[in-house]
């Protein structure tokens, strides 16, 4: 396989609206990033990922883009970003932006000249039927209710998968394609290391539009079951890559859901359409077509079995990115752990499997100092849609609101949203002002200043890791070298060799809080990384404490 210049780097996502606020208006901005870089730089980060920042009305957070050309001036301005792909460089750190081209904004001009002329030009920009024959077809939008909506002023609809304020582009149409080449390329030139490309599997429809057997109450059918219907996504997705990635090298990395394995090559492989895509199987895992409700909690054998799983798909093909979280999640450190034992040694074993996997790490905001989810007292605090729409489907299930208030405070994706915990200053030194968001109460206990400072903190041993990734002397083996399960039938022990030509690396993790012994395949070897103080190992022979995480290297 070539070696491409992304392979060895460990990224980072940055939600700006969370982030860091420097005018004290309550919403993170640009220039609040470019005074993180030192700290991001000092984690070891090379790649940042950021959340849209394009101007937009924010009826999704800004995945709503009402221009791709301009930032939102909520985030700063053009030189504020030019700036910071500036300050970024210096510091050997590439940017990469959200590319949501699936849909834009009902706020963008292409759509409002399709409103105002949908015979016209424009109208083919977008899905657009004639509001007297019916819905024409039966899809529910991913935050709920029907994909039509009627077009404001006419007597049409328009498709939308996502958010009524979120219209799909029609890929179809050669013009919009040309639109969207544009505009990366136009990134790309100034200086762009790449792309993040949103939900992307969606641009290719099944068409004509139809119905599909209704699976809830509602009569309505989910995106999925089009989706994996839908064929020729592949004619899009090369033509782009030919278009734009490729011309610059760029890294890009696909919000990719519901991939055949067998097609995984084609996504991912040395030719493959993007750089990479994430991994979503543990996120996905238990997840019901009935809603949040109905999810199956995963546990630690589900998690090994998944990571596995995926590891083993994506080894003669390319390299996946690994995450634990993301803006779309709750945070991984709630959601994997048993309830009660989310501490710092189980924060670090998680990071050990996400660092020391194959393939390239994405660090969310605030998963590098263990960040926890927050705890919504009324559905009133909730601002996210998705959230919000999850709630009233629960309704709906016949849950009552207590228990519908639980699961989207197991769920919700705002728990990831909460502002970033810098210090334990007021509202966590993430503002001067009143946050769009609550900050989580507890940042006190959890946040930045405490644990740069403390060599034992979650931060620091997230640095260790990072260095250990990043070690030269490591690169066949924690880079380029296979992953081989190592007593995978052993309960609630997730282990793996990672192999190089030159040098072998054993990772064991304790994924429960009770210790477990754990036999060693050679006897001469030495510690790496471990989370905790102490290691006992007798005849070959390791005595793991509760949650305890270890990186060897072994010798013959
Ligand atoms: C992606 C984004 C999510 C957004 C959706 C629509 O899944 O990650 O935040 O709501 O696309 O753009
Ligand atoms: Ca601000």
């Amino acid at each position: 396989m070539e070696r491409k210049w992304w392979h060895n780097k460990v990224a980072y996502q940055i939600y700006p609206k969370s982030f860091c606020d420097t005018n004290g208006d309550g919403i993170g901005d640009i220039p609040g990033i470019i005074s993180k870089l030192d700290y991001l730089a000092d984690l070891g980060i090379d790649i940042i990922w950021l959340s849209p920042i394009y101007l937009s009305p924010l009826a999704d957070q800004g995945y709503d883009i009402a221009d791709y050309y301009q930032i939102d001036p909520r985030f700063g301005t053009m030189d504020d970003m030019d700036e910071l792909i500036r300050q970024a460089g210096k510091r050997g750190i590439r940017i990469l932006m959200d590319l949501v081209v699936n849909h834009c904004s009902d706020e963008h001009e292409w759509f409002k000249k399709a409103m105002k002329d949908p015979e016209g030009p424009y109208g083919s920009y977008f899905y657009l039927a004639d509001a007297k024959d019916g819905l024409p077809c039966n899809w529910r939008s991913y935050f709920g209710g029907p994909v039509w909506e009627k077009l404001p002023g006419t007597d049409k609809l328009y498709l939308h998968v996502f958010h009524k304020k979120q219209p799909d582009l029609n890929w179809e149409n050669p013009q919009v394609r040309e639109e969207v080449y544009k505009n990366i390329n136009w990134w790309l030139e100034k200086g762009l290391g790449g792309f993040r490309i949103d939900a992307i599997i969606n641009i290719k429809k099944a068409l004509p539009f139809h119905d599909y057997p209704a699976d809830r109450p509602d009569g309505l059918s989910s995106i999925d079951n089009m989706l994996a219907e839908a064929e020729g996504i592949g004619v899009f997705l090369s033509e782009m890559k030919e278009r734009t990635f490729q011309k610059y090298d760029a890294f890009s990395v696909g919000e990719v859901f519901n991939t055949k394995p067998e097609e995984l090559g084609e996504f991912i492989g040395e030719h493959g359409y993007f750089s990479t895509m994430f991994d979503f199987s543990t996120t996905s895992f238990g997840k019901s077509k009935n809603g949040w409700h109905d999810c199956t909690p995963i546990t630690a054998e589900d998690y090994k079995n998944c990571c596995f799983e995926s590891q083993a798909i994506a080894a003669p093909v390319g390299f996946m990115a690994n995450i634990i979280e993301n803006h779309d999640e709750p945070r991984g450190v709630s959601y994997y752990l048993p309830e009660g034992e989310c501490c710092d040694e189980a924060k670090k074993m998680l990071a050990t499997v996400n660092i020391m996997l194959r393939g390239i790490p994405f660090i969310y905001q605030g998963q590098e100092l263990g960040m926890e989810n927050t705890v919504f007292e009324s559905i009133e605090d909730v601002d996210d849609v998705a959230s919000l729409n999850e709630y009233r489907n629960s309704l709906n299930a016949g849950l009552d609101s207590e228990a519908a208030l639980k699961v989207v405070n197991r769920f919700s994706r705002d728990n990831a949203r909460t502002p970033m915990q810098w210090s334990d200053e007021p509202q966590a030194g993430f503002t001067d002002g009143t946050p769009w968001l609550k900050v989580n109460p507890n940042y006190r206990r959890i946040n930045a200043a405490a644990q740069v400072a403390d060599s034992s903190s979650v931060f620091s041993y997230y640095k260790k890791l990072i260095a250990l990734r990043k070690n030269p002397d490591y690169l066949e083996s924690i880079v380029y070298g296979e992953l081989i399960p190592y007593l995978a039938e052993q309960k609630n022990l997730l282990a793996f060799y990672r192999k190089g030509s030159d040098r072998t690396i054993l990772v064991l993790c304790n994924y429960q809080k009770e210790p477990q012994n754990v036999a060693l395949p050679s006897e001469s070897f030495r510690v790496l990384i471990n989370n905790m103080p102490d290691f006992a190992e007798k005849d070959r022979t390791v005595s793991l404490d509760g949650y305890q995480a270890v990186v060897l290297e072994l010798f013959s």
